[in-house]
């Protein structure tokens, strides 16, 4: 069971600090949350599993780590200038602004304005002199700064075609109405790749990807049921793009975009490079005479150079986040008439991976036992092992099902006898006597296995 509504989400993520809503002291900003100590494991858990399916696990994508703020020229090449934009209309009667796909019943028809575009990127000043001409854009997509760094990537790497460059990092877009908590917000973080391939090799690889992508989310814990394939129609294709498909997923409010997979074709190396007029581009590219790189690959047969092509899988980092919180909690009936909350992380993503509890609060030798503990696991560096030190075991437990919390162990006054603890099992919370000294290997086994 999922999620019911996001309200149950949004309270829980608050409660127990997985995410807050930023700048909330001061009446709170729209758009913008920030991630409390739980949220912050969490995200980077996820971010971390994309990051090494993606540059780890394979030999052919390197990592980038850009700048955020953005030249104009980039973004005036990359076509955002003119094109990244909404339509908007202002209400007369409720005084608000709103998408046009996304007017609330209450506004009537006639007391709205004519749409206008409005464009969705932030402004800020660069330098001392603050007089509107010397100024960069917050990028709202990393990609392009993966395109602009394509020579620097390829001259400092040993790679030939199909070869990619991943990139995780913020991006910043002036939605008209964020909503729906962190799935549409004004500052984000994207997950996305920029793989590069022959002209004609394009779309076995768009395929290729689709299919990868699927399969990454389900390793995240994302059911299979939950997501849907959504092929882009043609007349609702991004400028850059022939062909996109969308990962949609059951948010708690709606089936919407998880990830977009584009086949971007060489519109943005064509964009960006130098020498157009010598190099056959496809697509449709503005005239650049500021670039002073060729962004294309000399074929070692007809020395001529060609631009790639190029594959974007391109994920929310919030809103899998949102995903992935939707899809672990569990509200579970319990024998004794009472209800547990559960969020079923996947080991590798759950914030914290193991609670030592000492039976007693501050009795020093089950104090001391737990933190030699504690101690042990936290070097194995599988993530973050707590000692909870509240003498309440079950309200330790059902605290660490809330949160996510794969194992307790308990260190009891037997532990000083036999050298045995009780290791409890979030998901069946069957809890098992095993030797002190066996720990470390099972909770090892236990993360990197996912599951025994
Ligand atoms: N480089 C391609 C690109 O940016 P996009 O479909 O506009 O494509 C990619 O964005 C992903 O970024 C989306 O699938 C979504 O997960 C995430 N995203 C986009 N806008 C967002 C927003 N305002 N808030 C949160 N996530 C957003």
């Amino acid at each position: 069971m999922t999620a019911k509504t996001m309200d149950e989400l949004v309270a829980l993520c608050k409660r127990r600090g997985f995410i807050f809503q930023s700048n909330e002291i001061y009446g709170g900003l729209q758009g913008l949350y920030d991630y409390g100590p739980l949220g912050t494991e969490l995200k980077n858990n996820l971010k971390q599993s994309w990051w090494s399916s993606m540059v780890y696990e394979r030999d052919d994508i390197e990592g980038l780590d850009a700048a955020i703020l953005t030249s104009p020229e980039v973004l005036k090449q990359s076509g955002h200038e003119d094109t990244f934009s909404d339509p908007m209309v202002d209400c007369k009667s409720c005084g608000e602004r709103f998408r046009v796909d996304q007017v609330p019943d209450y506004c009537k028809e006639e007391d709205l304005t004519e749409p206008r575009q409005f464009n969705l990127m932030f402004k800020t000043t660069m330098g001392p002199i603050d007089d509107g001409s010397s100024f960069a854009y917050l990028r709202p997509e990393t990609a392009q700064q993966i395109f602009v760094n394509f020579k620097n990537v390829l001259d400092s790497t040993p790679h030939h075609l199909p070869f990619g460059i991943a990139q995780i990092g913020k991006a910043f877009r002036n939605e008209i109405t964020p909503r729906n908590f962190i799935f549409r917000v004004r500052e984000f973080e994207q997950m996305e790749l920029e793989f590069f391939v022959k002209e004609g090799s394009d779309e076995e690889w768009h395929k290729t990807w689709t299919d990868l992508r699927i399969q990454w989310w389900i390793d995240q814990g994302v059911s299979k049921e939950n997501m849907e394939i959504l092929y882009v129609p043609d007349d609702e294709l991004a400028h850059y793009s022939k062909a996109t498909v969308d990962i949609m997923y059951k948010f708690p409010h709606g089936l919407e975009e998880l990830e977009g997979i584009a086949n971007r074709t060489d519109f943005d190396l064509g964009s960006h490079t130098k020498d157009q007029e010598n190099i056959k581009i496809h697509s449709n590219v503005m005239r650049n005479k500021n670039s002073n790189s060729r962004l294309a690959i000399q074929n070692n047969e007809t020395k001529k150079w060609e631009i790639p092509f190029v594959i974007e899988p391109s994920a929310g980092v919030d809103r899998g986040v949102l995903a992935i919180l939707n899809e672990s909690y569990k509200k579970e009936k319990l024998d004794n008439g009472k209800e547990r909350i559960v969020l079923a992380f996947e080991p590798h993503l759950a914030p914290i991976k193991a609670a030592v509890i000492p039976l007693k609060r501050n009795n020093d030798d089950l104090v001391q036992k737990a933190l030699a503990l504690k101690s042990t696991l936290q070097q194995q560096k599988l993530g973050r092992v707590i000692f909870e030190n509240t003498g309440n075991i079950g309200k330790s437990y059902r605290k660490h099902d809330e949160i996510g919390t794969p194992l307790c162990i308990t260190i009891d006054f037997e532990t000083l006898d036999d050298k045995s603890v009780t290791i409890r099992d979030r998901d069946t919370m069957k809890q098992n006597r095993m030797k002190l000294d066996d720990i470390p290997a099972y909770f090892r086994n236990y993360i990197e296995a996912k599951k025994l």
